[in-house]
């Protein structure tokens, strides 16, 4: 079944090419030109989920709530609507009041996770009877649509990811964040606020992220398999990003510490000086997502400071930066894509370092201790 991978984690790695293929395939238009006067996708929602929206807010879990932390960051980008992205089992006991048209969307990939049920179920009930013009509007990304969040909203994006077996969410990370690259894409469509030729540049860029993660794959694995030698006794990683990368920098610091039970905190680069910067000597590694955008500069001088305090610097970041290369002592490259498009690459060195952290140390990758794959209790 592993299909001659050690772990399922690595099986599921793997498969991030052929995922996000299919996502592709299922929800993006061929016969679409920017001069067309329908939408490039094809989310299959109802038009009244989608209409007026004068906010969105995301409730999830883990790393389901990651890709809603980037899904926010797209969803303002592109279609200029106002997101906040909240921890399902903060909402439940201290939910914002309710005010505008809004959007509530549930990430989950099992389907299954008690605190975003909740969470779900506490905004359908509240907005039916507090206010009776600002019905509730449901929508749930997973790629378990027969599972109980299927039963409880009405509308769903299917990320057609496939099963997950790995405690580690790999794969249906990345097909989460894209189907928020689809549904920001469709409502930036139909709020134009975005240029056509734009949307399709977009567009145009992401039928080339299979293959960019296939070359990641095939380029990496063998490197970052020796590099995660080096950290046999390691105890502590910081993982730092700016903007749509941020999060991803959460992502990197939650797999490693998942699987490998290494401390690790993921930072917004330019918070280190306000406290964590404290932590850094010679043994603490600090992997920065540096990709060229409008943060590029600011993130490497911030790893410029934390290699002032010794750390080992890694970086991800793109081969053709040659001032990004003087900075790191090891590095993740990563194809040069637009900073909007990177997350989805970002995060794959990430999860092989943390695959091969873990493994190397000898752990039971698919099943770390005291995790499960569902969280079906509060
Ligand atoms: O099934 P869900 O996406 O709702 O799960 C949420 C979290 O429990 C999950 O993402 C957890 O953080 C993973 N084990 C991360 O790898």
């Amino acid at each position: 079944e592993k299909q001659g991978f050690k772990h399922y984690m690595l099986k599921e790695i793997y498969e991030q090419p052929g995922v996000v293929r299919t996502c592709l395939e299922y929800y993006l238009r061929d016969d679409w030109r920017p001069d067309a006067d329908f939408s490039p996708i094809k989310l299959n929602l109802s038009p009244a989920l989608l209409a007026d929206l004068e906010q969105v807010q995301i409730l999830a879990c883990g790393t389901s709530w990651h890709a809603g932390l980037v899904g926010k960051y797209l969803l303002e980008d592109l279609a200029q609507i106002p997101t906040s992205v909240q921890y399902a089992s903060e909402f439940r006991y201290a939910p914002p009041p309710v005010t505008r048209q809004t959007l509530t969307i549930g990430v989950t990939q099992s389907g299954e996770t008690a605190d975003t049920l909740a969470a779900l179920e506490l905004e359908l009930h509240r907005r039916a009877n507090l206010r009776s013009e600002l019905q509730p509007r449901l929508l749930g990304i997973t790629n378990r649509p027969e599972s109980s969040l299927g039963h409880l909203v009405s509308e769903i994006i299917d990320t057609h990811a496939g099963i997950e077996i790995g405690v580690a969410a790999t794969k249906t990370f990345v097909a989460q964040l894209l189907a928020f690259y689809l549904l920001a894409l469709d409502l930036a469509w139909q709020r134009q606020t975005l240029d056509h030729s734009r949307l399709g540049a977009i567009i145009d860029q992401l039928r080339q992220l299979p293959a960019q993660v296939e070359q990641i794959l095939e380029s990496q694995e063998r490197y970052i398999e020796t590099l995660s030698h080096d950290f046999a006794d390691t105890q502590d990683f910081i993982f730092l990003g700016r903007g749509i990368n941020f999060p991803i920098a959460l992502e990197g610091a939650l797999k490693l510490k998942e699987i490998s039970y290494i401390h690790a905190e993921g930072y917004p680069a330019g918070e280190m000086k306000h406290g964590p910067i404290a932590l850094l000597d010679a043994k603490v590694p600090v992997v920065t997502i540096a990709m060229p955008g409008i943060v590029f500069e600011k993130v490497l001088s911030n790893a410029q400071e934390a290699r002032a305090r010794d750390a080992r610097l890694i970086g991800v970041t793109p081969m053709e930066e040659q001032e990004a290369r003087d900075t790191f002592d090891a590095l993740l490259p990563v194809p040069e894509v637009d900073e909007l498009l990177s997350p989805i690459l970002t995060v794959i060195p990430l999860q092989l370092l943390a695959y091969h952290i873990a493994a190397r140390r000898g752990l039971d990758v698919d099943q770390p201790r005291n995790l499960a794959k569902s969280v079906t209790v509060e």
